[in-house]
This record gives structure tokens, sequence and C-alpha cells, in this order.
């Protein structure tokens, strides 16, 4: 696998950005927490499908975000949930969040800390399930690393559970989704700046530069091999979750899809890898 490039300083760059995003996340449509609250669960159809009964089993979640993804896995019947994110307005919401659901510390705990600390960072030794993904590893610049990390925190017989959009969106034209525009083989970083956020695209923010990397399909599953997880299943999807590409048309189960007729390519991916018992 070829290394990925970019600048020193991408994890304060990026804290930056999310941290500011945080409020405005938890204030917005897209994340809409009142629904949530009344449902307490926004895990995807083809997730719990994938992920299976989760009842008694414990979880981590990198990269939990504010918490409602991490919780609704607890909602589902998982015995004990761990989110992890950088960003420490992220867990302080996410704290809050568990708090008004009335999780207690032992069935929902939330730590602040890089991805690649999480092994020292987590309260417990292994999880059954490390769940992670729906934009998170585009965060991320060494791929073997974060799936060593990964895999150190599975319980032997447990499995990584990633579901991601796929790369190859990141090569399409934004409008029709159908010409090649952008490298799928680049390694250096996009250092852009970006103001507003995905859930409000008009709102008033400093901390605009993002480092993201494209990771190819191949390099995922390569470094998610290397790290000594069984791959069971590597799944690409029809749809994803936002107006990826102005030709996209939503369904009616929210999900965005080409139209009728248009030829397709993958536009999300999920992958299941266990750990040998
Ligand atoms: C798009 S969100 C994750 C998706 C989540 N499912 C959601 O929408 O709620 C990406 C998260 O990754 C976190 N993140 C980015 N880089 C990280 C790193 N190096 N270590 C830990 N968290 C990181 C950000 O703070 C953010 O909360």
């Amino acid at each position: 696998m070829r290394k990925q490039t970019g600048p020193d300083d991408w994890r304060e760059a990026n804290r930056a950005r999310w941290d500011e995003r945080v409020a405005i996340h938890t204030a917005s449509d897209y994340y809409d927490q009142s629904a949530f609250r009344r449902t307490r669960d926004v895990i995807r159809d083809f997730e719990a499908a994938e992920v299976g009964d989760v009842t008694g089993r414990s979880l981590l979640h990198l990269q939990c975000h504010f918490g409602q993804d991490t919780l609704s896995w607890a909602h589902r019947g998982a015995a004990r949930v761990v989110g992890l994110d950088f960003s420490e307005p992220a867990i302080e919401a996410a704290r809050d969040l568990a708090a008004e659901l009335g999780y207690g510390p032992d069935r929902a705990a939330f730590v602040a800390a890089d991805v690649y600390d999480a092994a020292e960072a987590v309260p417990d030794t292994a999880y059954d399930i490390v769940y992670t993904g729906i934009g998170a590893v585009n965060w991320l610049p060494d791929l073997a690393a974060w799936a060593e990390t990964a895999a150190s925190l599975i319980t032997p017989g447990g499995f990584l559970y990633l579901a991601e959009f796929h790369p190859l969106g990141d090569v399409l034209d934004e409008t029709s989704g159908s010409q090649v525009t952008y490298d799928y083989f680049r390694r250096e970083a996009w250092d852009e700046e970006t103001p507003g956020s995905y859930t409000d695209f008009g709102a008033e923010t400093v901390h605009n530069r993002s480092v993201e990397w494209l990771h190819p399909l191949g390099d995922v599953v390569s470094a998610v091999a290397a790290a000594g997880l069984r791959i069971e299943f590597l799944h690409e999807h029809d749809m994803t979750l936002f107006q990826r590409f102005g030709v996209l048309r939503r369904g009616e189960d929210g999900c965005y899809r080409f139209p009728e007729g248009r030829p397709r390519v993958p536009l999300m991916y999920s992958l299941k890898a266990t750990k040998p018992a």
C-alpha cells in the first residue's frame, strides 16, 4: 500500500474544524436531535441487517461525533457502548445526550482521544464489535495504523464493521456524477478551506480548513487483512445518504440513487471482518 502524504498539522486543523461544527450539528435538521430523542435510533437499515443482533454485546464506536450512532446501538440492545472522538465538544455533547436518554457511564461511555490513541484511551481492553464509518476514514492519513488499532481492540471472535462512502464518488464530477474528474490514485491530502458544513452550507464558521484523504477500496481491504482480520464481506451499495451529485434522486427510504436507467457506480460500501477466535 502506497503511503498518503499531507501537512504535519492535519490533526490540529481538522480538530478545530470539527470542534466548531458540533454546536451547528446538534442544532441542525440533518441530525434532528428532537426526533432522535423520540426514536433513539438512526442506524441505517443496511447496517442493522449486516451487523446483526447486538443484544448483550459490547461495542466500540471509533469517530463517534456526538454519539447518535453510538447510542442507537445501545438502544438496539448492546450491553455496553463506548464512543471515541478527538473533539472534546463532541464528546461533551455525547455525554449530555447519553445522560438525557438515561444511559449511565457503565452502559454508554464517551472518550475524547485521537483514533490512533484509542488502545490507550478506551476503558476496556477489547470489544465484541468495533463499529466505524459514515465519513470517518477520509480524515485519517494512515490506514495501516488505523486497521491495527481497530483490530487490537476486538475480542477474539468479534468483528470490525465499517460502512463508508465509496471512494469512486470522490473522483466523479459533482453535478452529473458521470465524468472522471479527480484522480482515484492520488496520495496527497485534499487541504482545503470550506466554510459551513454538510448540515448547513451557509453556516458562518471560522475554522474552515479540512485535510482529508481518498482511500482506494483496495487499500482499505488490504489494511484490514494485514491487521490479521478475516474479511467476511465487502458490499458495494448503489445508494448514499446525501445529495452527493446533483443528478441523484432521493428515494422513499431517504437514500439517494442514480435515476432509473442511468448506469450506476457504487456510492457506499460496507465491510465486516472478524478477529480469529
Ligand atoms: C462525519 S463524523 C463521523 C460520522 C458519524 N457517523 C456521524 O455522522 O455522526 C467524523 C468524526 O470523526 C472525528 N475525527 C476526525 N478525525 C479524527 C481523529 N484523528 N481521531 C478521532 N476522531 C476523529 C470528527 O471529530 C467527527 O466527529
